[in-house]
């Protein structure tokens, strides 16, 4: 039985991640979960899935919790997110939103535990600090962006082979084939309807921008050890097949499926076993009919470009670079900015950045913070 901690289990993937356990409840027990201030749902959650600890984001919310699950260890804010990454689990799945899970993944790393990481922040951020964490600990960073799933499922048995080249796929978003012209009318309601995916506001931003596959590189760069340059994208509208590798001799490698984010998860949460997901079984004559690939328009979609960009140049670029993004989503949800501002503002503000080469994990969270002061300025 494998004791499974979820930070952000309110979320698409937290909910979808609490499917995958229900249904083999001989494998998995639920031994932590937090929410952001979804309560309701929280709540619901508590008493089906009955966790040791439980931790949401207000300190209100967390007082009536305690009313209600006496016998439930109930916790609150940065505080306790930190105590569900070191509470007694076998695997921490980090399905937060956005920079804020960089801390607790690290905490999780150095109480021992094996990752199961959605939140691409982390290694965008922290990747150097977090990967040294894991070969100190020697813990598994088991990856769940069905990308880096793909991937690591192509690596599996070969690891020590020669590879070319990473393949990273990406749906297009939206707006694929539009112009910078036609992007300045993206309003949110336009951008929040992915063609292929459900997921939560800030990644189908990311996606509809192409930051989200900019933020992939760099997760993919540090996941499978290899040269941002070496990473290639292609754009591939059906989302069937999830990304490869290419080894030297030129032959291809791919994992395809249907797109649903809980085989990746179960892929996770399992490894090295398999789940059983019959029902997902990828139709060949229908979704996997016509597979088709592109490439990317780095003119128009300059997001990813800035993320590579942030990525060649190092030090604390990505961390500046993902927080003015953050900070933008946000503004661009809440319609005090347009579509294209976001890489806009985001190319100023890394204009301004002096570097720091290496940061620790307490640089980067200052740097964090001073960047997002900065771009609220710009707004
Ligand atoms: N969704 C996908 O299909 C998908 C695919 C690949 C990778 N990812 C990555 O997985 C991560 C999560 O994505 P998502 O789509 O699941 O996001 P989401 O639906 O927005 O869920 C985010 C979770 O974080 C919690 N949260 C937000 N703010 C918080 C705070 N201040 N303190 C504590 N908890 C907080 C939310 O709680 P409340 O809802 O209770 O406020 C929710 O449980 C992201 O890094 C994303 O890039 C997602």
């Amino acid at each position: 039985m494998k004791r499974i901690a979820i930070l952000g289990s309110t979320g698409s993937i937290g909910t979808q991640a609490l499917d995958v356990i229900s249904r083999n409840p001989e494998r998995f027990t639920v031994s932590a979960l937090t929410c952001g201030r979804n309560v309701s749902l929280f709540r619901e959650q508590i008493r089906r899935f009955k966790p040791e600890l439980a931790v949401c984001q207000l300190q209100e919310d967390a007082e009536k919790l305690s009313w209600e699950f006496p016998g439930i260890r109930i916790l609150f804010g940065e505080a306790g997110l930190i105590a569900a990454a070191e509470s007694d689990c076998d695997i921490l799945l980090n399905s937060l939103m956005g920079m804020r899970g960089l801390a607790p993944t690290y905490h999780a790393i150095m109480a021992g535990h094996d990752i199961a990481l959605a939140n691409k922040e982390t290694l965008v951020a922290g990747g150097s600090v977090i990967m040294d964490a894991v070969e100190k600990k020697g813990v598994k960073m088991l990856p769940v962006d069905s990308e880096h799933s793909a991937i690591f499922q192509c690596l599996e048995g070969n690891r020590d082979k020669k590879i070319r080249k990473i393949l990273l796929t990406a749906s297009g978003g939206p707006f694929r084939g539009w112009s910078y012209e036609q992007l300045k009318t993206v309003t949110p309601e336009m951008a929040l309807r992915h063609p292929n995916w459900s997921m939560g506001q800030k990644i189908t931003i990311d996606s509809a921008t192409m930051m989200n596959k900019g933020l992939e590189m760099i997760e993919a760069k540090w996941l499978f050890h290899v040269d941002i340059d070496d990473i290639q994208v292609l754009v591939h509208p059906q989302s069937v097949v999830h990304s490869g590798i290419e080894f030297t001799d030129s032959s291809v490698l791919t994992q395809l499926g249907v797109p649903d984010m809980r085989i990746p998860i179960s892929v996770a949460l399992a490894y090295p076993d398999r789940l059983e997901f019959p029902e997902l079984a990828l139709d060949f004559f229908g979704k996997g009919k016509e597979l088709t690939f592109e490439e990317p328009d780095r003119k128009v979609f300059r997001c990813m470009e800035l993320a590579v960009s942030a990525s060649r140049q190092g030090g604390s670029y990505p961390v500046v670079m993902n927080a003015a993004n953050e900070v933008l989503v946000q503004a661009f949800l809440d319609k005090k900015i347009g579509f294209t501002e976001i890489g806009e503002k985001i190319e100023q503000v890394m204009e301004e950045h002096d570097s720091v080469s290496d940061p620790s994990l307490e640089e980067i969270i200052a740097i964090d913070k001073e960047t997002r002061e900065r771009t609220r300025e710009l707004i």
